[in-house]
């Protein structure tokens, strides 16, 4: 597989996201995978997919600590598009252990904790869900941050043993608004009360004119720190 990366990514090299999108799905059926956050990115990867009835198998990581706006994003995309949208869980047994242990919000206390509670509630689930999968489909976009800007559309994943791709990579927040507006797409509305990236609700806040769009994620915390592990290269 990591042999094949080079060529994969020369032969999309000058495809839109779309025609991307079914290289892949026809390069590996059964085996192409896409995260959904409900973020608006997201929901234009969400709308180029069933729209356009490609066999990519969309899902979640349903942390249970999501916006209700978020919550209603995701109910009214399966409404809109009636497609599944696969939602994974984190285990029961080690959440309950950990919050019986540290309480429901132990994330603010220490970066080890912030990060024990994204390992129990996004990155096990994110591992079952790859588990198989030759290529995860991202809304990651340069924009997002500097390190982000570093990266490119495609790359091998060393740690899940596949490929990320990320069809909306160059695209700015302008394209991505006009997007969403043309095509009447629903989207979270946290987005026009400064939300530019939406997680979790606890770790979450809206961010300031000029400030940067991942600020208000884990606000509290050094700025290095700021990734929960689902994206580890980024
Ligand atoms: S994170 O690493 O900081 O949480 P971010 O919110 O920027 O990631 O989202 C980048 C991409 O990661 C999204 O476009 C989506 O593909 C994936 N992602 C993030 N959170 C989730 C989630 N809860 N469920 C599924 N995919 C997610
Ligand atoms: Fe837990 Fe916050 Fe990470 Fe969500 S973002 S999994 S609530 S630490």
């Amino acid at each position: 597989m990591k042999t094949q990366f080079i060529e994969i990514a020369e032969n999309i090299k000058d495809l839109d996201p779309v025609a991307a999108l079914r290289y892949f799905a026809a390069k590996f059926p059964g085996q192409i995978v896409f995260s959904t956050s409900f973020g608006w990115e997201d929901q234009v990867i969400t709308d180029l997919i069933f729209k356009n009835d490609i066999p990519i198998k969309v899902f979640t990581l349903e942390t249970g600590r999501l916006f209700p706006e978020t919550y209603y994003v995701w109910n009214r995309t399966l409404e809109i598009y009636q497609k599944p949208i696969h939602a994974f869980f984190p285990q029961a047994e080690s959440l309950q252990h950990m919050v019986n242990a540290k309480g429901p919000n132990s994330f603010y206390e220490s970066v080890d904790n912030r990060k024990e509670c994204c390992y129990i509630r996004k990155i096990e689930p994110l591992h079952r869900a790859l588990n198989g999968n030759k290529l995860w489909v991202t809304g990651i976009r340069a924009e997002q941050s500097p390190n982000r800007h570093d990266m490119s559309n495609i790359e091998w994943d060393e740690q899940n043993q596949l490929i990320k791709f990320h069809p909306l990579f160059d695209w700015t927040f302008e394209e991505i608004k006009a997007y969403i507006a043309e095509h009447n797409i629903v989207y979270n509305t946290l987005h026009d009360k400064g939300f530019p990236s939406i997680g979790c609700a606890p770790c979450t806040r809206a961010v300031r004119e000029g400030e940067d769009f991942r600020a208000g994620r884990w606000w509290w915390e050094d700025q290095s720190k700021k990734e929960c592990g689902l994206h580890t290269t980024t």
